[in-house]
């Protein structure tokens, strides 16, 4: 494959997250862009939240067995923000600095969805946790991916097998309904860093809409390279 040239700002990695409801495809398809971008000589790795860091894989534990879910939505939330808080420190903004793309695997909208629409938690709250987690760290590109929530579910339990749901995939039908409009929503309402992806499709095709969805933003071509390298 053409090495492809990267606009703007040379030097520093671009950062994308993938978000979407349980099934939706994200860790498949977070592989296949990573592979991609290396085979194009792109230093890309990928991450994923809660965890991504020693310190915060530890408080990802906490969170999936639920006890998270005992101390209520303000305190489970403030436990995601100090995971984050880690994995920003430790392994995102490091890599960046170092022109490595990083490909994470759910992050601020997730608590947008999850935490401030199905759990109730205020904006303010959420917005107070971002400037101390996030500060100025905004995606460069978010990968929404969407499903319909009975095929998502069904994907989530056939991948399970005989294993127990964890805390959110234990939720009912309308509470994935809703995180699905949750998502839509962050979508539309931030068309300029989100991409609303159909992952119905199959792998190959949910795969070319997430290349050209970067290849818009980040990359030029032939001519024009000289001018944004
Ligand atoms: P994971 O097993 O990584 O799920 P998935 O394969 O669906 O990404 O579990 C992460 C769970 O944590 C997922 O159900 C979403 C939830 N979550 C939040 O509720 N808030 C957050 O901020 C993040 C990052 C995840």
């Amino acid at each position: 494959m053409a090495e492809p040239a990267v606009k703007r700002t040379p030097g520093r990695g671009r950062f994308i997250t993938f978000e979407g409801g349980e099934g939706s495809g994200k860790s498949t398809h977070i592989k296949i862009l990573a592979d991609r971008l290396n085979a194009a000589k792109l230093r890309a790795i990928i991450t994923r939240e809660p965890g991504g860091s020693p310190g915060a894989e530890i408080i990802r534990h906490l969170l999936l067995s639920g006890m998270g879910k005992l101390l209520g939505p303000d305190a489970e939330t403030l436990l995601f923000a100090a995971a984050r808080d880690d994995h920003v420190q430790t392994v995102i903004k490091p890599a960046l600095n170092q022109g490595i793309w990083v490909l994470c695997d759910r992050f601020s909208d997730s608590t947008r969805a999850y935490q401030g629409r199905l759990g109730k938690v205020a904006p303010a709250v959420l917005n107070a946790m971002e400037r101390v987690t996030i500060g100025d760290l905004k995606p460069d590109l978010t990968i929404i991916l969407d499903v319909p929530v009975e095929v998502g579910m069904q994907r989530a339990a056939k991948r399970r097998g005989t294993g127990e749901p964890d805390r959110f995939e234990a939720e009912d039908l309308a509470f994935h309904q809703e995180l699905r409009d949750a998502y839509r929503q962050i979508a539309a309402a931030e068309p300029q860093r989100c991409v609303l992806i159909d992952a119905t499709a199959d792998p190959s095709t949910v795969a070319a809409n997430v290349w050209t969805a970067l290849r818009d933003r980040f990359f030029t071509t032939g001519a024009n390279m000289a001018n944004h390298a």
